[in-house]
Order: C-alpha cells, then structure tokens, then sequence
C-alpha cells in the first residue's frame, strides 16, 4: 500500500468523490477558511494540496491570490478546466511533491484541507507540515482540516460500512478495518452502477488532535486554536462522532 496516493487521486477519484462534493458545503468551507485565516483581497494564499481547484476557485473568486499546488496531474488537469476566466495571475496550479519544500515566505497564509494528510509515513507529514511552515511569510497563518483517531474510533466503535448513492445512482460502499497498532486505517472503496464498477484502497493514520498539534509544533509552526472543522467555531469532543473533523489553526512566528 506504500505511495498508494501517487495513482488513486485519477479520473475515477474525480467521477466518484467529485460526484459527493456538496457546492453548499464547499462554499461555507471557503466561508471559513476566508475568516480563519483572516484573508483579504489580493493577499497570496497557497491551497496545499489542491485537488482539482475545489477550494481555490471560490477562494480566488473572492479576490484572494491563489496557488493550488498538487501532486495529480489528473486533477490538476480538472483544476484547469474548471478555472473559467480567471486569469493566470490570480489562480495558478502547479504540479510538486509536497514533501519537498516552496519558495520560503511567498505566502501570506496556508490551508491543507479535506484529510490530505497521514497517507505515507509520519517522516512525510513532517515535511509537507515544514512546506507550509516556511511558504508562508512570518506571521502568516496555516490552517490543517482533517478527520481525527478519536472520530475515527467512535465511528469504528458503531461498526457502520458507510454507502451512499450518487446522482447517478452509482452505489458506493466504504470497507474500513483500524489498526490501533500502526494507527492506521486501511480502507477499500467499492462502486458499481450504471456508469460502471471498480474498487479503491487507501491506508491513512489517524492522528490523534494531540499528535497532530505536536507535529505541526515540530516543523516550527505555533498552535492557535483548534475549530470544528473549517469553521470559526471551537471544537469540542462531543456527540456520537467525538466532535467530528478537526480545523488546527497554527501561525509562523
Ligand atoms: C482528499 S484530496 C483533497 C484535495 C483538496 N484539499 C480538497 O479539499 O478537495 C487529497 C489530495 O492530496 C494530494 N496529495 C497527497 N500527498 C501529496 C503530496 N505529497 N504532494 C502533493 N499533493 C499530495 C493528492 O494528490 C490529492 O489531490
């Protein structure tokens, strides 16, 4: 399962997840993305990883400066297509591996969204973490949205095999097992409809929000708070999914 990532972000990733990004829920995560890190017109923000552009069209629709950097060419390819007439200057993609650094200080503020996280090893995380930590100007802020080992075991604790329909009534059922051990969860993917069939597997580790704040501590960046999700509001462990994605605000100092 090893550098499983570098192939399952394709054409199918976009068919099958493309078809359950939910545009009112994408828009108040670009609503609370904007407040968190407290985004202004013309202020240059980099969407890391970007997908294809889900978060970085609305943002620079808004007048911030946005580079969306990602390791799919796929979806970098889709992030082209849908940019419509914003023009190079305010929205630009580029393909890099984010272990490796960017320009230090470029950006005013940085977001990794959406659980693009805990794919290959903790070695990994660091350094895309380090990535953010030195893109970013002193003082600019970089915020981390993804699901948690807490909400991760509650939801395993209830046994459910998640499934959803899609508008094209494609069934997908989701088959996850939790290693407590590695902290990890492998999972597999299965669609089948009138468009076609196919499977996916992932492996992610689930982070608990304490070990994640301690790395994001280790690659230099300053914990400020933690929300529910990308939004202002704080988050608190409660409820049957322990509180749900977490939203980790740091800051350069
Ligand atoms: C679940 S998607 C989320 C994309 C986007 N943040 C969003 O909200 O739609 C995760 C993305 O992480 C990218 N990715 C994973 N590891 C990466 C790395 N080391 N460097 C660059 N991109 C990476 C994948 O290519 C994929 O597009």
């Amino acid at each position: 399962m090893e550098n499983w990532w570098k192939t399952f972000f394709d054409a199918d990733y976009i068919r099958i997840w493309g078809w359950a990004d939910k545009p009112a829920e994408t828009a108040q995560q670009a609503e609370g993305i904007w407040k968190l890190l407290a985004l202004h017109e013309g202020c240059r923000i980099l969407d890391a990883p970007c997908g294809y552009g889900r978060l970085s069209l609305p943002i620079a629709r808004r007048g911030a400066i946005v580079c969306g950097v990602d390791q799919s060419e796929e979806l970098l390819a889709q992030a082209e297509k849908n940019r419509g007439d914003l023009p190079l200057d305010r929205l630009c993609y580029v393909r890099h591996d984010l272990r490796q650094t960017l320009p230090n200080g470029r950006f005013d503020a940085a977001f990794n969204v959406f659980s693009s996280i805990g794919y290959g090893s903790e070695t990994d995380d660091l350094a895309i973490f380090k990535t953010l930590y030195l893109a970013v100007r002193p003082g600019g802020r970089v915020l981390i949205d993804t699901m948690h080992r807490d909400a991760g075991v509650a939801r395993f604790s209830r046994d459910l095999k998640p499934a959803h329909r899609l508008a094209d009534e494609t069934l997908v059922v989701e088959e996850p097992t939790f290693d407590p051990i590695s902290g990890r969860v492998q999972t597999t993917w299965y669609w089948f409809g009138p468009n076609g069939q196919g499977q996916k597997s992932a492996s992610l580790r689930l982070y608990t929000i304490t070990e994640l704040i301690h790395l994001l501590q280790s690659s230099g960046l300053k914990f400020i708070s933690a929300h529910h999700g990308c939004s202002e509001e704080p988050f608190k462990a409660e409820g049957p999914e322990m509180g749900g994605r977490v939203g980790i605000l740091t800051e350069r100092v």
